[in-house]
């Protein structure tokens, strides 16, 4: 066999193989394992989407290439009112939008729609790692600014030296935030738009999680600000919004050339989605409300900070997404050594910080998305095993 490309290399190893090992270890052993290491939403996907599903897959209409410029347009349309609704702000349904075969698929071609060797594209860390891997990937020098928790974790913009910002082409942001849990402000955004329009950068915020929020709060959106449509592209997904995961649906909106951009580049390598699939999220995006898994998310969330929180972790509670971004308790512990630990001793699996990169490092984050939960019983579960563990110490971060 020939070799793969000198491009595949640049993909980092995978850091959670250990953790994979020791969890199958346990349970091969019998261990009832809490795995909140999964950002998976674990309740099935709403009913009438799969009834809009079955519907418009009996129509042969959906059988063929949809062949529209930026996606099926019925679910366009729906994209277009959706975030009208939700983020009070009207964008052309005609050139603002383009459907992408999940956020994941978007942000990476983006990357691949942009970058060339030798080209800068700044990202967070910690991240999602896709934003890193594709313009690594695509030839690219990554520049990464850290998200301090004394920041809220957002990115100091004037710590990102000149030089860099002038060769900067692409800037990945992601709010709410996987996996730091954090939001943004309207604030951030207009330092942002700024600092984008001085040095001619693209923008690109990932709202992977952009209506998953609890206590009535909502996320503000780089669009929303005064020069934010000149700057910057955003990435919506049904994902996690509606429990679509494996549907392979969401939305890139924004500047109209960045979106034009993407298609250029999508247009010769996929056809789009099943039409059917999109016909389903149109009506997922215009009658489905996610308020019930929200609600879910929410005690949960309750159950797990409270009761980390009772036994001495003094845990931040998020105010979107579904993720616990918590300090490692033990003093001396890596991220990595604690997640091994707790998985061997309380068989509860946390993800370690590190993975997201070495900004990560002193962190594990805890997903609010648990299979088998029912509402919250299961947290509580892994709170009261936690505890036993011992690898909490009584007076850890009070
Ligand atoms: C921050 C972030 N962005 C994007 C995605 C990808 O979501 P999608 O299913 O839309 O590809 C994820 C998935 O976990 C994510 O955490």
């Amino acid at each position: 066999m020939p070799q793969p490309s000198k491009r595949l290399e640049k993909i980092p190893p995978y850091l959670f193989a250990e953790m994979a090992r020791i969890k199958r270890e346990a349970i091969e052993k019998g261990a009832d394992v809490i795995d909140l290491g999964i950002g998976d939403p674990d309740l099935p996907t709403p009913i009438p989407v799969i009834e809009a599903l079955a519907q418009s897959a009996r129509n042969p209409v959906t059988h063929r290439y949809d062949e529209t410029p930026r996606g099926w347009t019925s679910f366009i349309e729906a994209a277009a009112r959706f975030y009208k609704r939700e983020f009070g702000v009207e964008l052309d349904a005609n050139a603002a939008f383009t459907q992408v075969i999940g956020s994941k698929e978007g942000l990476a071609h983006l990357a691949w729609a942009y970058l060339d060797p030798g080209d800068t594209c700044i990202v967070p860390n910690p991240a999602y790692t896709v934003y890193k891997v594709n313009a690594l990937m695509a030839g690219a020098d990554v520049f990464e600014v850290p998200l301090h928790e004394g920041n809220g974790f957002l990115p100091e913009l004037r710590d990102i030296p000149t030089d860099t910002a002038r060769a900067a082409k692409l800037f990945y942001v992601c709010y709410p935030n996987n996996p730091t849990g954090a939001t943004a402000t309207p604030e951030f955004y207009r330092e942002l738009v700024e600092f984008c329009r001085t040095y001619d950068i693209l923008a690109v915020n990932d709202m992977a999680y952009g209506t998953v929020c609890y206590d009535g709060f909502k996320n503000p959106t780089i669009l929303q600000v005064p020069g934010g449509q000149d700057v910057a592209i955003e990435f919506h997904s049904l994902s996690k919004m509606y429990n679509m995961t494996g549907w392979r649906l969401g939305f890139a909106c924004g500047n109209a050339d960045a979106v034009a951009t993407l298609q250029r580049l999508k247009s010769n390598i996929d056809s789009k989605a099943f039409p059917a699939v999109s016909e389903a999220g149109a009506h997922a995006l215009d009658h489905v409300s996610n308020a019930d898994t929200i609600a879910l998310y929410e005690r949960r969330r309750d159950n797990l900070v409270d009761g980390l929180r009772s036994i001495g972790w003094n845990v931040t509670k998020p105010k979107a997404a579904f993720y616990i971004w918590a300090r490692v308790p033990v003093q001396g512990m890596s991220s990595a050594e604690f997640a091994a630990a707790l998985l061997e001793k309380a068989h509860v699996l946390v993800i370690p910080g590190n993975g997201y990169g070495s900004e990560g490092e002193g962190f594990v984050r805890m997903s609010l998305t648990l299979m088998g939960d029912k509402d919250g019983e299961r947290f509580a579960e892994a709170v009261k095993r936690i505890a036993a563990s011992g690898l909490v110490p009584q007076t850890a971060g009070v």
